[in-house]
Order: structure tokens, then sequence, then C-alpha cells
């Protein structure tokens, strides 16, 4: 087992929130996408209410209707409005489109005992995170991670004062009974927000969440703005983690584009201490599942190669 802090993990591949729901999305699909497979799996971020979030349908453009009858593939009348692919990534504004923390407790939580499960939470007060924290602290879970990175939701992350940032994760760090996980963006202050992370005793940050950009439809010019994951942001991501590495010694979870394990040794030489999957599940479903396989079957061999 390795140890992050206080985060004791069995490996250090993650998931990042969203990318598999609640974590109970394909447990029953395991030889190809095992959720018990990670080190963790974050959760999609809950809030204390349930939320539609931009959540909504469109129905196909029959163009594409005949497309899909002519590939023979099954047929889909509406998509969700709250994504968007582009070549390799995705844009998405499902704006914290969630369930609500006491239906996750309820009906998920117990189906996805053996899922190392961190629970992602976003508030809109410093109030409703804590009134979660503590609804979680009857959980047995890894982690919790504070969501204060979506570029999805009515609140300007970046415009908040570091003070306001300071008193929230100080207050989750007195009420909570688990390790907590910043997840930053890489917009703002990132640098002084993982130097108050650590200093008020958060265990690890993570970073990078999706960034706010917009897609103007080439045909109609619709506007479409939402967080930019995949490929894009890569470079971005590995910027941020050295730049935070250079400068504090909180363990780090580095996410943004990864989609192979070079993408993984990358984030791995710019120091963090695991690395997570994000969209790469919803173009290569059983790519990281196939990755962290391979990558136990090579430390078993290391370990036998040692012994002769
Ligand atoms: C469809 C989708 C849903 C997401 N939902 C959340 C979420 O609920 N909370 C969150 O903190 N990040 C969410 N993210 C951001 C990812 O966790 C991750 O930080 C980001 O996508 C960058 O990693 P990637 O490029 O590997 O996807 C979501 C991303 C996608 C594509």
């Amino acid at each position: 087992m390795i140890d992050l802090n206080g985060i004791i993990v069995k490996n250090r591949f993650f998931v990042s929130s969203g990318a598999l729901a609640f974590g109970n999305k394909y447990l029953w699909a395991k030889p190809f996408i095992d959720p018990t497979i990670f080190g963790a799996v974050v959760t999609r971020t809950l809030t204390l209410e349930q939320r539609q979030g931009n959540f909504g349908v469109s129905p196909v453009k029959p163009d594409r209707i005949l497309e899909q009858i002519l590939w023979g593939v099954q047929i889909i009348k509406e998509r969700p409005t709250v994504l968007r692919k582009i070549p390799g990534e995705w844009i998405n504004r499902m704006g914290w489109w969630n369930i609500g923390i006491d239906r996750y407790i309820s009906e998920i939580y117990p189906k996805t005992k053996e899922v190392p499960i961190i629970v992602s939470i976003g508030g809109f007060s410093i109030k409703e995170y804590i009134e979660m924290i503590r609804k979680l602290n009857e959980l047995e879970i890894l982690a919790v991670e504070i969501n204060v990175s979506c570029p999805n939701v009515e609140i300007d992350w970046e415009t908040w004062r570091n003070l306001r940032f300071e008193s929230l994760v100080k207050r989750c760090r007195e009420e909570s009974k688990h390790p907590l996980i910043v997840k930053l963006s890489a917009k703002g202050d990132y640098i002084d927000r993982a130097y108050i992370a650590q200093d008020v005793g958060i265990n690890a940050v993570s970073a990078i969440n999706t960034i706010k950009g917009l897609i103007v439809e080439p045909k109609t010019g619709e506007f479409f703005y939402g967080g930019i994951s995949g490929k894009r942001i890569k470079e971005i991501a590995l910027r941020v983690v050295s730049e935070i590495r250079k400068e504090v010694d909180i363990p780090i979870i580095g996410g943004g584009g990864i989609y192979n394990w070079k993408d993984c040794q990358q984030f791995f030489w710019t120091g963090v201490n695991a690395v997570s999957f994000g969209s790469i599940f919803f173009f290569q479903p059983w790519k990281p599942t196939w990755i962290v396989r391979m990558h136990q079957k090579e430390a078993e061999n290391e370990k036998l190669c040692g012994m002769f």
C-alpha cells in the first residue's frame, strides 16, 4: 500500500471526478473496465441538494440519424446538450448535475463497497460544504475531494479571495474525519492555494479541472460554453502541476489529457504522486484498466527478476 500523506491507496492510478459517475458505472464490466483496480475512483461532484445543472437533451438532426442507419449502429435520436465532442476531447457543461448527497448515500454508496471511493463535493457556501462533510463522516471512504474549480457553475472561483478559500479548507479540515483533497483550477492562484491547503492540513491537491472554452457552431453560430478536457489541455496541466511541485511538498494528483502510459510517465516526471484518468474513459473506456494491469504485471516481473 502507498501512503499519500494519510491517503492509503493500492496504486498511483486514480479515476478523476465524473469519469466513472459515482464509481458504480461499469461495475458489471470488470474484464474490460474495472473500477476496483484503481488506487481511487473520485465520484462526480455531489451537492447538498439534487441538481439538474445544465442537463438537457436536444433532437439529433435527420442527416445524423441517416448516418447512424447507414453505419448500422444503435440509433440515438436525442443527444445531451451538456457534452460536445471535439476531436480527441470533450467540452462539457454538466454544472454539477447530480442526485444530491442524501440519495448518493442511501442508493449508490452501498453498492460500491468494493471500489476505493473518494467523494467529490461542491457547495454554494461554506455552510453547505460543512453540512456535506458531516454527512460523509458516517461513510467508509478513502477521502473527500473539495471541488473549488468547476468552470460550469455560477461561482467565479478565481476571484474568490484566498482568505475565503482558507476559511473553507480550514473549516472542512476541522469537521472532517477523512483525509481531504482540494481540486485546483489551472487559473488563478493555484500555487497560493496549494500552500494554504498544505498549511491547514489538507492531505493532497489534485490538478487540473477542465478549462472554460467556447464552441461556436460553424453552421449556425450557436454558442456552447463549457469546460475543455482531454488532449488539448495536457500541456497546460503539466505546467500547472510542475509549478505546484516546485513550490509545495503536499502530494499532487495530476491529470488532464492522460491517454496512455507515456502521458502518465510525463506527469510522474513533473513530480506528481499519482495520476488520474478522465476523458479517456469516453474515447477508449478499457484503456485505463489496461494500463494499470500492464503496470502491475511489470511490477510483478521486476519483483520476480529481483529474486534471481
Ligand atoms: C464529462 C465530464 C464530467 C466531469 N465531471 C466533473 C465533476 O463532477 N467534478 C469535477 O471536479 N471534475 C469533473 N470533470 C473534470 C475531470 O475530473 C478532470 O479534472 C478533467 O476532465 C481533466 O482531465 P481529463 O483531460 O483527463 O479529462 C469532468 C470531466 C468530464 C469530461
